[in-house]
C-alpha cells in the first residue's frame, strides 16, 4: 500500500506532503535524550519548508530558548516555482505586512529568522519571528540559499521526494549535521547506499514499519481525513547523521540452532537459512531471525537499517544498482527467462542486469526464472548484505 502511495507520489512529482508536528516532536525527543545539548547555540537551517504550512518552523520557535539555539532561519519556496493545481493563498501575516505584494509573493521564496526577544516581551516566540522576501525563489540549490546552508550547524528538513538524491549531495557537499525525511526505498540508491554503509548517514529514531503520515494538499491524492486534514501515509523515514540511542541498542537474537527450533517465522522454523544461488551468503527473510553466531555473510531486507547498530554488525553491500563490490554476484542467467506463477511467459529474460539476491525455488506465489533444463530460481526482495562484527 505504502509503495504504490509513493509511486503516485513520484509520477505526479507531488512534493506538497506536510510533517506533522508530533512526528517532529517525537524524532527531536530522541537526539535530546541522547544529548540535552545537541542544539546548543548552534544554528538551525530549515530549507524547502513553507513556514505558513509546515510545522518544523512551528517547532524550532516553540523550542528555541528551551533548546539554547543560537539562530533559526527557515526559507520557503515560491508559490509559482512549485507548479502545483492549487490556488495561492496569502496567509495573514503577509497581508498585514506594508511591504506585501501580491507578485512578489507569488515569485520569491521567504526567509524567516529568529535570534533574540526582539519585542522585549521576556520571551522568544512566533512574534520575534521577521520574514522578508528573498532575491530568488528559495530554491535550496540557489547561491542564496547555499549561502544560509554554509552558514548552518545543522539542516533539518523534509525536503522535496523527487529532488532527494540532489538535495542529500547539496548537505554533503559541505559536510553539514542534518536530520531529514526520506523515502525507505532510497536506501539502496547508488547515491545513497554508500554512505549508509560508510556509517555516514543512518536511520533516525521513529521506527520504520507504518510509514509516515503527512498533510496533502492535493485533494485527488488523500488517504484519509483527520480531523478535517486531509493525510497522506507514504513509506517515509528520518534520515541522520546525529546520534542517538537507539542506534548503540544490540538487537537481541537467537542462535541459528535455536531460530531453527523454535523461530515464531514459519520459513524458519524446522527449515533453517537458505543460501543463495549467486552470492556467497544466506537468506535472512526478517531482521529478527539474524542468527547471533552466524560468521558468513547474511541477506537482510533493508528495513534492517532501522534496527542497525554499528558496534554489532558491518554492512557489505546491497543487491541493486552494483552496490556489492564487496560481495561480488557469481552468476549471470542469460539463458533464463521470467513466467508469472502461472507458468505464462512474461517476456522477459533473467539477464546480465539480474543481480537480486536469487533462490533456487517456486514458492508457487512469485514469478520465477526458469533455464532451458528446467533450473527455476526466484529472485528475493532487495537485499543488504551484512555481517557481524568480530571484536
Ligand atoms: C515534502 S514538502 C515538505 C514541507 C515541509 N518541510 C514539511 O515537512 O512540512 C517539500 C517542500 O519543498 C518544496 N520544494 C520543491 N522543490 C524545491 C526546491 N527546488 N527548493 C526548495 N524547496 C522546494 C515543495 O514545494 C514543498 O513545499
Amino acid at each position: 500500500m505504502a509503495n504504490t502511495n509513493l509511486g503516485k507520489a513520484k509520477s505526479a512529482k507531488n512534493d506538497e506532503f506536510y510533517t506533522q508536528y508530533a512526528d517532529i516532536q517525537n524524532e527531536i525527543n530522541a537526539y535530546i535524550d541522547y544529548n540535552p545539548d545537541v542544539f546548543k547555540d548552534k544554528t538551525i537551517l530549515l530549507p524547502c519548508d513553507d513556514p505558513e504550512w509546515s510545522n518544523f518552523t512551528k517547532f524550532f520557535v516553540n523550542n528555541f530558548e528551551r533548546y539554547g539555539l543560537k539562530k533559526l532561519i527557515s526559507t520557503s519556496y515560491a508559490y509559482n516555482s512549485k507548479k502545483v493545481s492549487f490556488d495561492y493563498q496569502p496567509t495573514l501575516f503577509e497581508t498585514v505586512d506594508s511591504r506585501f505584494e501580491i507578485t512578489k509573493s507569488k515569485e520569491r521564496g521567504k526567509i524567516f529568522t529568529l535570534t533574540k526577544d526582539e519585542n522585549n516581551d521576556g520571551k522568544i516566540d512566533e512574534k520575534d519571528l521577521k520574514w522578508d522576501y528573498l532575491e530568488g525563489d528559495g530554491d535550496f540549490r540557489s547561491d542564496e540559499i547555499k549561502k544560509l546552508r554554509d552558514e548552518a550547524d545543522i539542516i533539518i528538513t523534509n525536503p522535496p521526494f523527487s529532488l532527494f538524491r540532489e538535495f542529500v549531495a547539496w548537505i554533503f557537499d559541505v559536510k553539514k549535521e542534518f536530520l531529514i525525511i526520506g523515502n525507505k526505498n532510497c536506501v539502496t540508491y547508488k547515491e545513497i547506499f554508500p554512505l549508509l554503509k560508510d556509517n555516514e548517514m543512518w536511520s533516525g529514531r521513529t521506527d520504520w514499519s507504518g510509514g509516515l503520515w503527512f498533510e496533502t494538499r492535493n485533494e485527488n491524492d488523500v488517504d484519509k481525513v483527520i480531523c478535517g486534514k486531509n493525510m497522506k501515509n507514504v513509506s517515509s523515514v528520518w534520515f541522520t547523521n546525529l546520534e542517538h540511542g537507539k542506534r548503540h541498542q544490540p538487537m537481541k537474537l537467537m542462535t541459528m540452532e535455536d531460530n531453527i527450533k523454535f523461530s515464531k517465522h514459519k520459513e524458519i522454523q524446522n527449515i533453517g537459512y537458505k543460501k543463495y544461488d549467486n552470492y556467497e551468503a544466506i537468506e535472512i527473510p526478517f531482521t529478527d531471525a539474524i542468527p547471533s553466531d552466524y560468521k558468513g555473510i547474511m541477506g537482510v531486507p533493508i528495513t534492517f537499517l532501522d534496527k542497525y547498530n554499528p558496534e554489532q554488525f558491518i554492512i557489505l553491500g546491497a543487491t541493486q544498482r552494483g552496490c556489492h563490490d564487496e560481495v561480488p554476484d557469481t552468476k549471470k542467467y542469460d539463458d533464463y527467462w521470467e513466467c508469472k506463477p502461472n507458468g505464462e511467459k512474461t517476456g522477459s529474460s533473467g539477464g546480465k542486469t539480474n543481480e537480486n539476491a536469487n533462490l533456487v525455488q517456486n514458492d508457487g506465489k512469485k514469478n520465477y526464472f526458469v533455464n532451458t533444463e528446467g533450473r527455476i530460481i526466484q529472485s528475493a526482495y532487495q537485499r543488504l548484505f551484512i555481517k557481524h562484527k568480530e571484536n
